[in-house]
């Protein structure tokens, strides 16, 4: 087929996979305090997050979580603007892990009332763009990229699944203060991965012994990530993933973005980045 994405009051989404009716049913869910929502643009963090939130959950067990009839984290911890996941979501028992890559304004108003929490990842939007191209290729449901240079455009522009990478951190980031929410950088994840699970288990209010936080960690790291069929996605079936384009769990580093950009477009990407984010209080980590 040729996907195609479909621009909906602003937001991008992407044919067949989204239904705008559906997506437009999410500002007004229920929320209730045991609800968390993962809130990335896409290739932020998000199967990361997902993986961490299902070992904080087993208490570090990962047979508990990788016994299951599921394909992947993502079918335990859903998209919540993917088709049928609202309805699913109604009816699901507590607590509800969720991960979601829409703009704030569709989000469940509930949320800025301070039910349930949500744990923003940011990822910096160089190394985004990289993995973000690279998974276009995978991706049957986005079309692959004539070029790196056109999907380079297509990001600055946001053309892309997500929309704008500025408008999602900013817009996210600037109703901090109304929501139950963590900010975390996937960089200091990368650097810390301890003390990055230390943050999300206290903001969760999940207690863990020094072994349980050992194990969450453990099995949460890139190597051994890559090796858990559920949590890399190597069993998302051949009409979602073309495996043999490459590996959902590609680097799992920082700053590859410097093996990808010509001089010339990281002076264009530099230009919009500090035009577009001159007044983020937050500064990003770029090696
Ligand atoms: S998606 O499609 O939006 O859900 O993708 P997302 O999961 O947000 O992002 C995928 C990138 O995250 C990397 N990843 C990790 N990096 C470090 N450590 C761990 N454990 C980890 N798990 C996933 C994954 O490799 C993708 O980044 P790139 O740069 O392409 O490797």
């Amino acid at each position: 087929g040729s996907p195609e994405l479909l621009l909906h009051r602003g937001c991008v989404l992407i044919q067949g996979t989204h239904l705008p009716h559906e997506v437009d049913q999410i500002r007004d869910l229920e929320i209730r305090d045991s609800d968390v929502f993962v809130v990335t643009f896409p290739k932020s963090g998000t199967i990361w997050m997902q993986q961490i939130l299902l070992l904080l959950q087993s208490k570090g067990d990962v047979e508990r979580i990788s016994k299951t009839d599921k394909f992947s984290n993502g079918d335990v911890v859903p998209w919540i603007e993917v088709k049928g996941q609202v309805h699913k979501f109604v009816k699901a028992e507590s607590p509800r892990f969720r991960v979601t890559h829409l703009p704030y304004t569709f989000m469940p108003i509930a949320l800025s009332h301070k039910k349930g929490k949500v744990i923003y990842v940011a990822r910096n939007p160089k190394d985004v763009l990289v993995s973000f191209y690279h998974f276009h290729k995978l991706a049957m449901m986005l079309e692959t990229p004539r070029s790196f240079g056109d999907f380079f455009d297509k990001f600055l522009k946001g053309e892309v699944m997500g929309g704008s990478w500025f408008e999602h951190v900013k817009s996210w980031f600037s109703h901090k203060d109304d929501l139950n929410m963590l900010f975390i950088m996937y960089e200091e994840m990368v650097q810390d991965l301890t003390a990055a699970v230390r943050r999300i288990a206290e903001f969760l209010d999940i207690e863990l012994t020094q072994d349980q936080l050992q194990n969450v960690v453990k099995h949460s790291t890139f190597k051994n990530m890559r090796k858990i069929p559920q949590a890399n996605y190597e069993q998302v079936p051949g009409d979602l993933l073309d495996h043999h384009q490459g590996s959902f769990m590609r680097k799992g580093i920082t700053g590859d973005w410097k093996n990808h950009f010509t001089a010339a477009q990281n002076q264009q990407f530099d230009e919009v980045f500090n035009r577009e984010m001159k007044d983020f209080p937050v500064s990003f980590t770029w090696d």
